[in-house]
């Protein structure tokens, strides 16, 4: 038998439903602060995502030449694919510019529980303000989105300037193993590497650092920086607003491009794989071949809030089958669209049995019979069977839709 490729999943109607109910509340919610939809394919040239994060980046992706000889890449994440869209297309557009997306990606990972090679991300970009309301308003959008969809997660928040001041004594290149070792959270190899470049020094500062959880502290530690007034009005900023929030000056982030704020959600009912959002501000446009451009974003991890819901059952649909004898057969097309043109789902006997096994496959999945044989063809009444009580009621097909609908038949 053959399978599905390793690290991706099948969804079969029950989850798909599910999933879709999610996706919806989170298209909702980020519309009703002014975001709208792009939409990217789903490769790029490979270029796009290593001209900020080098060759490196290239062993966690799916990488291929296509037939022109182009190295290509299947999209591991949409910031870059969405700002290279806004360099081409949207420098003319009004700014700030307000976008969502909700779009699979790809990465070649070791696949475990809530960690796929294949899964979705539902993020926004706003391109093109850079204010301390611009990145409180992200992280505003990231925690609405996240309550609506339903989970318990705290909310991480802090700034690179923290790390960036406390590390500004190391040359540029160790101070990226710096930020990796604290993204994936591996204290051991940050401490050996601290030691193996004589900065073992830092190791008790950079600890402090990551467990303060007070501003002030955190600015004593990490010494003077430059953005400390726009740290401070950000913070202002989510706590007028009520967030619920977490300080924390330890985010590293995994990927190369953030510039300022930085956070994270975790959901509180996960294992290891349990960060659900992540994002802060950054710059990419001008690498691309376009302006300066300050832009702050998150992407949510949807599968991993899938799972954090855990197995919750959507509102059922009301379901219709309609089973009929030969002599019906025309009137049970007519009485099926009639049905279906009111919006209910409405599912056809497809097997000519008896009317009393359609009757039995009917009552295993629908909650309404629409019995119609040549009596009803004749009269143009329909017979409705309610397939949980077994009453049975004949109406005119006219009033048959609004009693189903109604969930009151007579
Ligand atoms: P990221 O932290 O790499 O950020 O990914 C965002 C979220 O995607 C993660 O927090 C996690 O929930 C989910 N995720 C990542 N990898 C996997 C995986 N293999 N399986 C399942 N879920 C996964 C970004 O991608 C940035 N583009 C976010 C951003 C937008 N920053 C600014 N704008």
């Amino acid at each position: 038998m053959l399978q599905r490729p390793r690290g991706t999943r099948d969804f079969l109607p029950g989850e798909m439903e599910q999933r879709r109910a999610v996706e919806a509340a989170m298209r909702d919610t980020a519309r009703r602060w002014g975001y709208r939809e792009v939409c990217t394919p789903e490769f790029e040239e490979l270029e796009l995502f290593t001209i900020r994060s080098g060759e490196g980046i290239i062993g966690e992706m799916y990488v291929f030449e296509d037939k022109g000889g182009r190295n290509m890449a299947l999209r591991p994440e949409l910031t870059a694919p969405v700002l290279r869209l806004y360099v081409n297309e949207g420098r003319v557009l009004r700014k700030p510019l307000r976008w969502f997306y909700f779009a699979d990606c790809f990465r070649y990972e070791r696949p475990q529980k809530g960690r796929y090679r294949q899964f979705w991300q539902f993020g926004i970009e706003l391109i093109g303000v850079d204010s301390a309301l611009a990145d409180a308003e992200v992280i505003m959008v990231g925690d609405d989105v996240l309550r609506r969809a339903g989970i318990r997660f705290s909310l991480h928040v802090g700034h690179l300037g923290f790390m960036r001041s406390l590390l500004s004594g190391l040359p540029p290149e160790d101070q990226r193993p710096v930020r990796m070792f604290l993204d994936k959270k591996n204290w051991q190899g940050l401490e050996d590497f601290l030691c193996s470049t004589g900065n073992a020094d830092l190791a008790g500062p950079l600890a402090d650092l990551v467990q303060c959880r007070d501003l002030e502290q955190a600015f004593s530690i990490a010494g003077g920086m430059p953005e400390e007034e726009r740290v401070r009005e950000t913070f202002a900023i989510l706590d007028d607003a009520g967030v619920n929030y977490t300080l924390d000056a330890g985010i590293a982030r995994g990927l190369d491009y953030y510039t300022g704020t930085v956070f994270e959600a975790f959901a509180e009912n996960l294992g290891a794989e349990n960060q659900v959002m992540g994002g802060g501000t950054y710059r990419l446009a001008h690498l691309f071949g376009g302006e300066d451009t300050p832009s702050c974003g998150f992407a949510i991890g949807f599968d991993r809030v899938m799972v954090a819901r855990g197995d919750r059952e959507p509102a059922a649909e009301r379901v219709v089958a309609v089973v009929y004898s030969p002599e019906g057969r025309a009137y049970a097309l007519e009485v099926a669209r009639e049905f279906r043109n009111a919006g209910i789902r409405t599912e056809l006997d497809l097997t000519g049995r008896s009317i009393s096994s359609q009757l039995s496959q009917a009552a295993k999945g629908a909650n309404y019979a629409i019995i119609l044989g040549r009596r009803e063809a004749e009269t143009r009444q329909v017979t409705i069977k309610n397939l949980a009580t077994g009453v049975q009621v004949q109406v005119p097909l006219a009033g048959a839709v609004d009693g189903v609908r109604s969930g009151d038949p007579r």
